[in-house]
């Protein structure tokens, strides 16, 4: 038995793996339950008492050298694994393509910035809102005409609940729950019921603003969208309020400005006038401050409400709104650089 374990201590030390298989070959020859070092201790019980001794250090010196000889081989063969993964840490990552942001938020923001620095802080609605928000509190009456106007979609099972047709209603959101000063734009999205073409969607987004304080005047609302249009659209734009209707504004104007694509000399875009409509607004109807909460008699208010699309079409001149939720990537592509 010493002779056959002096010929296996030979033979391990020229023992060899190339890959992983002849490595795990080799465990299975020799280390498994199976193996030779196995088979030899079996034997070893066999051993006469007085070659024990002899044996047994020979044969352990077997077992570890069978054991150190393959954590030898293994650790080449993880070396060379490493060796032939190409990874080369020094090379420049590949040129990422980020996207654009949308020109929507690019004007969004840029709206949101000039009445930040006006004083102005954001506020927040919903988007499913109830007719209280939307209707009521806005001094919409129960069989208003303007109800049907805004093509308002319903929840059938809900009469109650509907997708808010405009901004507006953060307003009455924000009047229930803060005090006066009150000092807010809430941009977002609105939903109405119309057929989708290149002039108009079934959603869309608006920037609402309400300023409500001691004193507020027609003066304060005037000077404030002077100031807001000539930082959107330079300094040379001029402003012009007509004469409208909002059941929550009470007087009622539309803002237009002088048309920025001709400069006010007459294009197809402002349709020769020279002229261009970008918001609607007035003094918070007495009635609303009411309805919310507010005092009347101490507090007067102005608001405002603009269409995002809009604006967004007058700095760019994009042709059809439904591009603007199409999100076709060649489109997006041409903002890369706007913001
Ligand atoms: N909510 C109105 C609309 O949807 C706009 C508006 C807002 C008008 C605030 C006056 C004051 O057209």
């Amino acid at each position: 038995m010493i002779e056959q374990i002096n010929n296996l201590l030979e033979e391990v030390k020229g023992l060899t793996a190339a890959n992983a298989e002849e490595l795990e070959a080799l465990r299975l020859k020799y280390l498994s339950k199976k193996g030779i070092i196995n088979a030899l201790m079996a034997q070893f019980r066999e051993v006469p008492a007085e070659q024990k001794r002899e044996v047994g250090v020979r044969l352990n010196e077997l077992k570890n050298a069978i054991q150190e000889q393959f954590n030898a081989l293994k650790d080449t063969l993880s070396n060379k694994d490493e060796e032939l993964c190409d990874i080369d840490l020094t090379r420049t990552s590949y040129p990422t393509r980020l996207g654009t942001r949308h020109p929507l938020s690019i004007v969004k923001n840029e709206i949101v910035d000039i009445f930040s620095r006006l004083g102005f802080s954001i506020a927040d609605g919903v988007e499913v809102e109830d007719d209280w928000h939307v209707f009521s509190s806005m001094n919409f009456a129960e069989d208003h005409p303007a109800r049907d106007m805004q093509d308002t979609f319903f929840i059938e099972s809900h009469p109650d609940i509907i997708l808010r047709t405009h901004t507006s209603s953060v307003q009455s959101r924000v009047m229930e729950t803060s005090k006066p000063p009150i000092r807010i734009i809430a941009p977002g999205r609105v939903y109405r019921n119309e057929a989708i073409s290149y002039r108009a969607h079934c959603f869309f987004h608006q920037l609402e603003g309400l300023y409500i304080d001691k004193n507020v005047s027609f003066t304060d609302l005037k000077q404030v969208l002077l100031l807001f249009a000539q930082e959107m659209f330079g300094t040379n734009t001029k402003i012009r309020l007509r004469p409208s209707y909002f059941p929550f504004t009470e007087p009622s104007a539309e803002m237009d400005i002088s048309c920025n694509i001709c400069g006010g000399k007459g294009c197809p875009f402002c349709k020769g006038t020279g002229w261009v409509e970008i918001l609607g607004c007035g003094m918070v109807d007495p009635n609303v401050l009411e309805l919310c909460g507010i005092d009347s008699k101490e507090y007067s208010g102005y608001a405002f409400g603009m269409g995002i699309e809009r604006i967004t079409n007058l700095k760019y001149q994009v042709k059809d709104l439904r591009l603007f939720s199409e999100n076709d990537v060649r489109f997006l592509k041409l903002f890369e650089n706007a913001n």
